[in-house]
């Protein structure tokens, strides 16, 4: 903190105490309540709560006249004049709707997230709303779990960079400028780890996976300045989040140090009872309130009781004053008590051209090349005699906006139909067909008038994948296949022999086993959001490259799931040599243990798509890569580096990945861990090298005692284009400090 900041924060600390000196109980706890608002008019009873000082925040008000409004209800007929939080789930853009975070998570662009949440952050502030309950930094290794789409992937440090952007794009340099919001690092913590992928269901992770996974991105969105933080729906080890001291006391407060604002997730403290962890209301009420949680979200178990619990002598009311100087502190910080009025005319129209132009950008960015047989991409539109376009997701200004757009505006989508025939001109006749009803349907009945389409078309371009509605909250699949008829789509369009070309739109990792070998090229292009059409359009031509590499692991099969890249080794870890596919096994053959090793007999043991993957329409290689040193010293510094060139037809741009292993550790240790990446423009033949730069403190980890660990010893390093790299070095930290 600069000696500026610190004075403000001290100032803030000040204004506080002298606030609440003047609070009466029932107002301190009205700071403490965050309700739904009317969404476009003012309910009589809110009207009246926000007069009387029984509500310190709302959610879900855009209309920027009636936030307005409550502002001023607030600050000119409240007793005390506190204004109020105005919640909104900004969660990938406003109006203008940006990929999915997961797919923002596939471009490893962290200014390019930045960029978008900072669009966000201003079309929100320009309606009203002063706070974000975003970024989602679960991480999620289970495709089946429908908010995977809302997160920035499988990997610790991919998320915690992301997420830390995401929060520098909403905040901005000072919260209390226009245009900034405050962001929510949620949901706190472990809620990826929803048993079976299914949501709200309890997750049971050891703590020192917890710390070494889990709370991570946590850490980074905090230290990046993250202004809240918003409690899991979820049980961990069999204590909800919302009541969990653990979390909210033990790290959050005590470990982190951290002053973050924490709010409930909806409803989830009064379903404290409903978990079976509390009797009732009032203890629900009482243990959330002694966990930690400042604000309460849609419920109203802290108003209704803990003005008798503080009397009753159950809680103190220092502990209600340290929830309110949470909550206050983020008004002040917001800058609410200076101004809370909004002047929408000093913001730039919502959806302008370069807001659109950022969410092409971003659609291109997150787009990720899975396989492209005979460099069948990208089409040249100059020889291209005739096209098909196929799919339930083609044309539907909706459906490529994703989970979560409860703002998001249709009417500035371009789908990739439309965008098509605007690169092809008149000169060839794109014709188009759904193939199935919609992406769930099971109905084949439409399947012949594709079929004939793609017969007469030298290409077809086949636009599969899930509608919004299949991922996101409480949307999980227990298959992640591609859902619906769409498979018999596939196959009978590439039984007609047209060149196929898959492209993906998509909330979740798929499985595409079957569906790989009918595709000559797949472009996953996620939830792509407005601009869908034109990036696609221009992928698919060849306007521009596809750069995008994947957060998360492609599974072949539902059943291999969770599989990530950064899994243990195990005692007994596969080899090529001890794989077999039970085909493959002797009739009667007899059981025997030794030499076996851990894999599924029905499905191979790698997965479809590795984390890190993504083609591009030019080639890299990777060359000599080398070690400043073979040893890092204690307090010390290590440099690895690499050559890459580009050895393909095209300029591209191309993530390089550094990746470690720990060979041994007083916990065992992933087979690899992303340490760090960059991304670097290479012109066509252009050699560079690529150096990153590590200390002992990027190796450290949580042991048996679940303190960090800095630990001597081996270590193997990969530098590549995605987690199955192979050029490998090794080095040894040792466990003094010496002049390397
Ligand atoms: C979700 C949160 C969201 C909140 C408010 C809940 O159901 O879990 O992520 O921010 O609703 O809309």
């Amino acid at each position: 903190m600069t000696r500026t900041a610190s004075l403000q924060a001290a100032e803030i600390e000040q204004r506080i105490t002298a606030l609440l000196e003047r609070m009466s109980l029932d107002e301190k706890v009205g700071q403490l309540t965050l309700l739904q608002a009317g969404g476009g008019h003012i309910p009589e009873h809110l009207r009246e709560d926000v007069r009387a000082g029984r509500v310190g925040a709302v959610l879900n008000e855009v209309h920027v006249d009636t936030a307005n409004e409550l502002q001023r209800i607030a600050t000119e007929e409240s007793r005390l004049g506190i204004p109020l939080l105005v919640g909104r789930d900004v969660i990938h853009g406003f109006t203008t709707v940006f990929p999915i975070p997961l797919g923002q998570a596939a471009s490893w662009d962290p200014a390019l997230v930045t960029a978008c949440a900072r669009v966000a952050a201003q079309e929100s502030a320009a309606c009203g709303v002063n706070w974000t309950f975003a970024p989602m930094l679960d991480i999620a290794r289970d495709p089946r779990w429908g908010r995977i789409a809302e997160s920035l992937g499988e990997d610790p440090v991919l998320a915690g960079q992301l997420g830390a952007a995401m929060v520098r794009g909403f905040q901005g340099d000072d919260l209390a400028k226009p245009g900034a919001i405050a962001a929510c690092a949620k949901h706190f913590a472990a809620y990826g780890a929803s048993e079976s992928g299914r949501d709200y269901n309890s997750t049971n992770v050891p703590e020192n996976e917890l710390r070494n996974v889990y709370l991570p991105p946590f850490k980074a969105a905090l230290d990046a300045g993250a202004a809240s933080v918003m409690t899991s729906f979820s049980d961990l080890d069999g204590v909800p989040a919302s009541a969990n001291t653990f979390l909210l006391r033990d790290i959050l407060r005590e470990e982190w140090r951290s002053d973050a604002m924490v709010v409930s997730d909806w409803d989830s403290i009064r379903q404290l009872a409903v978990h079976g962890f509390t009797e009732d209301d009032r203890s629900s009420a009482f243990e959330a309130a002694r966990a930690g949680v400042d604000l309460e979200m849609a419920s109203t178990t802290y108003r209704d009781h803990l003005p008798s619990l503080v009397r009753d002598g159950r809680l103190t009311e220092s502990r209600i004053d340290a929830l309110v100087r949470n909550v206050l502190r983020l008004k002040f910080r917001l800058g609410l008590f200076e101004s809370a009025q909004t002047d929408a005319a000093r913001f730039a129209p919502a959806a302008s051209p370069s807001h659109l132009a950022l969410a092409y950008e971003a659609a291109v960015g997150s787009a990720v090349l899975l396989t492209n047989r005979d460099w069948a991409l990208p089409l040249d539109a100059s020889t291209l005699t005739s096209l098909a376009v196929i799919g339930p997701l083609a044309d539907d200004p909706h459906e490529q906006l994703g989970t979560w757009v409860f703002d998001g505006d249709a009417q500035y989508s371009r789908t990739i139909l439309d965008a098509v025939r605007a690169h092809v001109g008149d000169r060839i006749d794109v014709r188009f067909a759904r193939g199935v009803a919609n992406t769930r349907s099971r109905r084949t009945d439409l399947i012949d008038e594709a079929v004939a389409l793609a017969a007469n078309s030298e290409v077809t371009v086949l636009v599969l994948g899930e509608e919004a509605i299949l991922s996101g909250e409480a949307h999980c699949r227990a298959d992640v296949t591609l859902p619906g008829a769409q498979q018999a789509l596939l196959e009978a369009v590439a039984a007609t022999g047209t060149k196929v070309i898959v492209v993906l739109m998509t909330g979740r990792p798929l499985a595409l086993e079957a569906a790989v070998p009918h595709a000559h090229a797949m472009l996953c292009v996620w939830h792509p959001g407005s601009m869908a059409g034109p990036a696609v359009s221009d992928l698919l031509f060849g306007v521009r490259s596809p750069s995008g590499k994947l957060p998360v692991t492609f599974p072949r099969v539902t059943g291999q799931i969770p599989i990530y890249y950064a899994h243990k080794h195990t005692g007994k870890p596969v080899t090529p040599e001890s794989y077999i596919h039970q085909e493959d096994i002797e009739p009667r053959a007899h059981q025997v243990s030794v030499g076996n090793t851990s894999f599924h007999l029905d499905t191979h043991y790698t997965p479809l798509f590795p984390f890190g993957h993504g083609l591009s329409y030019s080639h890299v290689e990777y060359e000599h890569l080398w070690s400043s040193s073979g040893v890092l010293p204690m307090e010390g510094r290590l440099t690895l580096g690499v050559d890459v060139v580009n050895v393909g037809p095209r300029d591209t741009v191309e993530t390089v990945q550094l990746y470690v292993r720990d060979l041994v550790g007083d916990v065992t240790r992933p087979v690899r861990e992303l340490k760090a990446f960059t991304r670097v423009a290479l012109a066509r033949g252009e050699r560079r090298t690529v150096e990153f730069t590590i200390t002992p403190r990027d190796l450290a980890f949580y042991g048996r005692a679940q303190r960090l660990l800095v630990e001597p010893g081996r270590f193997h390093a990969w530098i590549g284009g995605s987690s199955t790299a192979e050029l490998r070095t090794e080095f040894t930290l040792l466990d003094h400090a010496t002049s390397a």
